[in-house]
């Protein structure tokens, strides 16, 4: 089948009351591993790419590794997600190359960086719905900023300087008429978002449910959703890796946020640990290898380990045969009609 409409894929997640993991890439083994993951697991996908990601592969690349994808995992249901779209031009031309989904990431200002006004945020994201809307295409936005800074896509600090408004929320998902609505909850990207476990309290699961209880039928999404599991620290650590001790959102609050309207579940820090400490294992154990299948292969099957348990824990195995896809032309055919 080919590449589907995300708005599909999470309208199924909140009949089956599931959450569907959308998974970061750059490169053919991560498509792989979580394509693999898919199979082995039943499991509908989310394939996601940032802007550097796609300048990373020359875009054309990517977009035509996804192609493969669908021909050889056809019983997958698939999705090319934007990540953080930066501005409506960004998006226009993920719409433009192929992708069914893309976020207009305008919490921030075009930098990735700057909070925004609610003004600003309302303009450029329902500009982003007009556009993909006429072509069937999902639109992801975002009210509220993550903490972090380092991939651009974060107003900085420790994420709870500019957690989501529930009222602007509600004002935000009526003035621009988006699919899926990310919030900000305490989460940031990357490793380093806690300095100890994080409670229910530190997440604000309190905030998620509030926002929930407002906007009963929006998909939520939550980024920054690593668990940064211990034990893959532990791997790179082991192999002369330099990380300080630090923790991920913990796969229970995660499914909490499922219990809650979180339909879409940001993962990407936990796979570039996963395939880190793979490659630095080879590196350690057989320092005379240069092969890059030698370790490139045990990085591919450390994610798709990792891909799989988030898949199960998320609740989206089993759930790849359920329904038939509807084609890009039948989504736009029913925005048309209003059924947004
Ligand atoms: O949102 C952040 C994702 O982890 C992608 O990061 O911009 O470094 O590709 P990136
Ligand atoms: P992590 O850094 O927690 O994996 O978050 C990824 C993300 O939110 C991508 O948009
Ligand atoms: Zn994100």
């Amino acid at each position: 089948m080919p590449l589907v409409s995300m708005r599909q894929l999470l309208d199924e997640a909140a009949k089956g009351g599931y959450g569907v993991g959308a998974f970061n890439v750059n490169d053919m083994e991560q498509i792989q591993a979580i394509m693999e993951a898919a199979r082995e697991t039943q499991s509908p996908v989310i394939v996601q790419a940032s802007r550097g990601a796609r300048a990373y592969s020359q875009d054309r690349f990517l977009y035509h590794l996804m192609i493969a994808a669908t021909e050889v995992y056809p019983e997958i249901p698939t999705v090319l997600h934007l990540d953080h779209g930066n501005s409506v031009a960004t998006c226009k031309s993920a719409i433009d190359m192929g992708f069914t989904s893309v976020m207009m990431d305008g919490s921030l200002m075009e930098d990735g960086k700057t909070p925004s006004s609610f003004e600003y945020n309302v303009a450029v994201t329902r500009e982003v719905v007009e556009l993909a809307h006429a072509k069937g295409v999902t639109v992801e936005g975002e009210i509220g900023c993550l903490g972090g800074i380092e991939d651009g896509h974060g107003a900085g600090g420790d994420g709870l300087s500019h957690l989501t408004d529930p009222d602007q929320a509600v004002e935000f998902v009526k003035q621009t008429g988006l699919d899926a609505l990310a919030i900000a909850i305490g989460t940031s990207h990357g490793a380093y978002k806690f300095s100890s476990k994080p409670t229910g309290e530190t997440l604000k699961m309190a905030r998620l449910i509030e926002i929930h209880n407002k906007l009963p039928n929006v998909h939520l999404v939550m980024h920054g959703s690593s668990s940064v599991p211990k034990e893959l620290q532990d791997i790179i650590n082991m192999y002369g890796g330099k990380l300080k001790p630090t923790w991920g959102v913990p796969v229970e609050e995660i499914q909490l946020g499922i219990k809650n309207g979180v339909r879409k579940i940001n993962v990407d820090t936990d796979n570039r640990l996963a395939i880190t400490g793979a490659i630095r294992k080879v590196f350690a154990e057989n320092p005379s290898e240069f092969d890059p299948r030698s370790y490139l292969k045990p990085a591919r099957a450390a994610m798709q380990q990792v891909m799989e348990d988030r898949m199960n824990a998320f609740g989206q195995a089993g759930h790849a045969g359920d329904y038939a896809p509807l084609s890009l032309e039948e989504m736009r055919a029913g925005y048309a009609a209003g059924g947004a």
